[in-house]
């Protein structure tokens, strides 16, 4: 079938509303939200459900035309956009927006994949229940690209990864047929577990258009604390107190360095340290803004009534002030300024983005390591390139370091990013030294394929080969993505 042959029978599918030609329509979907790469595509194709979307497939298939599924396109590693070859059509899922179920006894959300994260969260917080995954990027991503790429964030340290929260699946595999595994069992053991196939598959496998999710009740005490310390020790210090407090309690324990901070204090309006506030018990006053210090974001929520939690917030930061472990800390009294604390943590990625070129390495060690991998990262870093700026953050609680590299002040951009591959080998070295993994939470999509022969080669990448080919055999379902 010829392109046009294609494209005609698609809208004949998906009707006029559905089908976007124009490049003044379709640009949007081409680039990635880090411009690192510019695509080309004939059309998106944006189905209303997923009969619409299975007969696309289906359509695709039969012309061995190639498909790149794409939800809010926040991914960080160029996931979800088309090459520049112009053959990629973008089949965008924003379409499939609805919330089908919400079951506050059996604690699921049946949900289709193009209802962002954020409406989610509040369709879950809307029947008194918390779904527990949360991302920098939600108020975009949506549920099916969370899913396709087994996001993280900042509640992994609790509730795991999106994987861990993932009861049933609806997928439409690459030759058009509908697979209906939308179980919502918390028991259900009977042969390979397909759902996990598809999560972290990042559209290579198939496209997720519905899934059923795990909830857990909503929290009805929520503490939060902005806390200034002198170094990454201190802070996995900080962190083994919370846990030996009440490790139950920990949802988010985020580590960010002063220079990171410093970005977001610079480039995102309204962004400000909070004061300490009158009358706070916590022994040492002092200003947050010590120079050179590093930050960590600790919150702690429970779904019981009168638990005590801010109690035990204090007396845990006063004796971490007192024995000098932490230098500062501000506790938030109110919603507004525990999202003002939150908004330091979350707009790490766009300032640095306004500061200059970066280079991201998404990756994990165990998190006793943690220190050691950004004293060793940063001093390998420099040595490779003298000004270069460290501006590590991420979650400290699951040994997840986003260690991202600011180009030198006086660099051109363009030279540095050329420069990427010999940095993120220069940090992956040091990460090899201490068991971590080159990619933590982001993926490999079109960044990091060339880095899978070296860390997941021999058996584990011929089994992989295999899922695809097994699968996918006319390899249109995300082509360059993942497997080299
Ligand atoms: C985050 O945790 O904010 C993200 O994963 C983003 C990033 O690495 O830039
Ligand atoms: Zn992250």
């Amino acid at each position: 079938m010829s392109g046009t042959k294609l494209l005609d029978a698609i809208r004949a599918v998906v009707g006029a509303r559905g089908l976007l030609t124009d490049p003044a329509d379709t640009a949007a979907y081409t680039q990635d939200w880090r411009r690192l790469y510019q695509g080309r595509t004939p059309a998106v194709i944006r189905p209303a459900d997923t009969a619409e979307l299975a007969e696309v497939v289906r359509l695709c298939a039969a012309a061995r035309a190639p498909i790149v599924p794409q939800g809010g396109n926040t991914s960080m590693v160029a996931g979800a956009t088309p090459d520049a070859d112009g053959s990629q059509l973008v089949l965008s899922l924003a379409r499939l927006n609805r919330v089908r179920a919400i079951d506050p006894v059996d604690l699921t959300m049946t949900i289709e994949a193009g209802v962002t994260l954020k409406a989610a969260q509040a369709a879950a917080a809307g029947e008194n229940c918390l779904l527990p995954l949360s991302i920098s990027a939600e108020g975009s991503a949506q549920i099916g690209g969370v899913l396709a790429t087994n996001a993280g964030g900042n509640n992994t340290v609790r509730y795991g990864n999106a994987r861990d929260l993932v009861l049933g699946l609806e997928v439409v595999l690459p030759d058009g047929q509908i697979w209906n595994g939308l179980r919502r069992l918390r028991k259900d053991n009977t042969g390979y577990c397909l759902r996990q196939l598809f999560v972290g598959s990042e559209g290579t496998l198939g496209v997720i258009t519905a899934a059923v999710l795990k909830l857990v009740p909503r929290p009805r005490e929520v503490a939060v604390a902005l806390c200034a310390v002198a170094s990454p020790e201190a802070a996995l210090a900080l962190f083994t107190r919370f846990q030996a407090h009440d490790p139950a309690a920990i949802q988010a324990f985020e580590f960010m360095s002063g220079i990171g901070v410093g970005f977001v204090l610079k480039h995102i309006p309204g962004a400000t340290l909070p004061l300490r506030q009158p009358g706070l018990p916590l022994s040492q006053p002092g200003p947050l803004a010590q120079p050179g210090a590093y930050y960590v974001l600790v919150e702690l929520a429970t779904p019981r009534p009168n638990a005590g939690l801010r109690a035990m917030l204090e007396e845990v930061l006063e004796q971490a002030l007192t024995d000098a472990l932490v230098l500062d800390a501000a506790i938030a009294e109110s919603e507004a300024q525990r999202a003002a604390i939150w908004r330091l943590r979350e707009e790490h990625s766009e300032a640095q983005k306004r500061e200059g070129a970066s280079v991201k390495n998404d990756v994990s060690v165990p998190v006793s390591r943690v220190p050691e991998f950004i004293r060793r990262a940063t001093a390998a870093c420099e040595a490779l390139m003298p000004g270069i700026r460290a501006a590590p953050f991420g979650h400290l609680g699951d040994g997840n370091i986003h260690f991202n590299l600011e180009q030198p002040t006086d660099a051109d951009p363009a030279w540095f990013l050329a420069q990427d591959h010999a940095i993120m080998d220069t940090v992956n070295k040091v990460v090899r030294a201490l068991d971590g993994s080159f990619s933590a939470e982001h993926g490999i999509g079109r960044l990091k394929p060339y880095m899978m022969p070296d860390w997941r080669g021999g058996a584990e990448l011929a089994t992989m080969r295999r899922i695809k080919q097994a699968l996918d055999p006319l390899g249109i379902m995300n082509p360059g993505k993942v497997l080299p």
